[in-house]
């Protein structure tokens, strides 16, 4: 499998190109608007298709980059179905694995970030999305996020994939990028084996964090697979503008 994790510096979001070295089809998990032609580049660089972008979640923090590249490259929009989003080519299912060539996804329900979010395992690789961070998690305290519920999704659900699984999360904030399922049940501080879920409820209700400044618009158009908003305040217009560097993570 040909992979590459790529890095959009606004958001601090990976975005992951996997493609298949026989057929040369590829996907593009959480895909970011601003970064569009850095991935699409890319995709020809490496002598891929697109075939799919597919989805985590619905994103609070950036605008995806489904709908556009479906209108650049052709391909299709795979988000989670539970989410009902009309604008989906493909509705992902726990239990139904998601191919694209000879790569394979299976799709984890791991609700408790937002209640429609899924995680994927691919071999030895798991895509977290924002449920499970390096040493940390995604907040719970907007779109149906639930503290328990994800307590749930990652010990019993992504705690008990293999050990030596590399967890590949949706965001770093601390230019990590990549950890294991053995290293985050030792280290990672919310969520790691010594927490209960009692202690993992105090420490999500007691962040404190500030309200997302751009889920306002983010979510609104992520719903409908990828519009940047044309009321976009001055502010967060650099939101929907392409990125001007290319740097990879
Ligand atoms: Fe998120």
């Amino acid at each position: 499998m040909i992979f590459r994790q790529l890095f959009e510096p606004l958001s601090s979001t990976y975005t992951y190109l996997l493609g298949c070295a026989e057929t040369g089809q590829a996907v593009l998990i959480d895909p970011v608007i601003v970064a569009i032609d850095r991935d699409l580049a890319e995709v020809e660089r490496l002598g891929l298709s697109l075939a799919y972008s597919l989805e985590t979640h619905i994103h609070a923090d950036h605008i995806t980059a489904g709908l556009e590249l479906k209108k650049r490259a052709g391909s299709k929009i795979a988000a989670p179905a539970c989410d009902r989003l009309p604008c989906t080519d493909l509705g992902i299912e726990e239990g139904k694995p998601f191919q694209v060539g000879g790569i394979v996804l299976h799709p984890l329900h791991t609700p408790g970030h937002t209640d429609g979010h899924f995680a994927y395992l691919s071999g030895d690789r798991v895509f977290t999305g924002d449920a499970l961070l390096i040493e940390g998690c995604g907040r719970t305290d907007f779109q149906n996020g639930d503290a328990d519920a994800l307590y749930k999704s990652v010990r019993e659900k992504l705690f008990s994939l293999a050990d030596d699984v590399l967890v590949y999360p949706a965001h770093d904030y601390k230019n990590r990028h990549v950890s294991s399922v053995a290293q985050e049940k030792k280290r990672n501080p919310r969520l790691g084996e010594k927490r209960t879920l009692e202690e993992f409820r105090n420490i999500m209700a007691k962040l404190n964090l500030p309200y997302p400044k751009f889920i306002d618009y983010a979510v609104p158009g992520n719903k409908l697979c990828g519009i940047c908003p044309s009321d976009l305040p001055e502010n967060l217009e650099k939101y929907c503008r392409q990125m001007s560097e290319s740097p990879q993570g």
